[in-house]
């Protein structure tokens, strides 16, 4: 066996392979955490549609069955994958998955940087401690609704941006681009 003498010979470990992609949540908010009323959004923010295309497009999207129902179809540019616990079902355009695991694996066959859980309620409450990062679009408004997002706790989670914008004839209440990131490693 050849010995070796000096420590700096040994091979470096390398990075690749232990960094995955970033896994994040994507979700409007209202200021009393409401994300849904039967099955739809409580509100109307033609901007953070658009941002929401453009921090998701081209990436894996991985969504719950109902999230899927109430869009009625798969989003393009991006990699639809559905969390489900039907078995003989199969839309066009979607991958389905029966558990969240199976979901993030098959995301992470696309070697994107970035991973996007876009809801709803159900999904966001199962991986609150598995994300790293969380893109929440905070509409000012409290609102009737029957699906929540938690409350982000602010000893796990630091805001890292906020950009503002008001009410207009395209958006129906104030609301803010926030980012948060987690403290700890997820
Ligand atoms: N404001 C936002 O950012 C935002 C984003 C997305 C959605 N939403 C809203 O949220 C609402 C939908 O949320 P939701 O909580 O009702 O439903 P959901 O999370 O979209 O989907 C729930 C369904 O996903 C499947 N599922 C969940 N966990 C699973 C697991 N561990 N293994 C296998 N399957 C699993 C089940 O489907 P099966 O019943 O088929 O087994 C379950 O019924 C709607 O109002 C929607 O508009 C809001």
């Amino acid at each position: 066996m050849k010995e070796i003498s000096n420590a700096k010979e040994l091979p470096k470990p390398s990075l690749r392979g232990l960094e995955g992609p970033m896994l994040s949540h994507i979700v409007a908010a209202s200021e009393n955490n409401v994300i849904g009323s039967h099955n739809a959004l409580p509100w109307k923010l033609a901007n953070d549609f658009i941002y929401f295309k453009n921090k998701t497009w081209g990436m894996p999207i991985i969504m719950g069955r109902n999230t899927y129902e109430s869009l009625k179809k798969s989003l393009p540019g991006r990699i639809n994958i559905v969390v489900t616990t039907k078995t003989n079902w199969h839309p066009e355009g979607i991958f389905i998955a029966n558990n969240i695991n199976d979901a993030i694996e098959k995301a992470k066959e696309s070697d994107a940087k970035e991973i996007f859980i876009i809801g709803g309620g159900k999904i966001f409450e199962q991986t609150m401690d598995i994300v790293s990062k969380i893109y929440r679009t905070r509409v000012h408004a409290d609102v009737t609704g029957d699906t929540f997002y938690p409350e982000i706790n602010q000893n796990k989670w630091k805001l890292v941006s906020e950009k503002s914008f008001p009410a207009d004839d395209k958006n129906n209440y104030p609301y803010t681009f926030e980012v948060w990131k987690r403290k700890e490693p997820a």
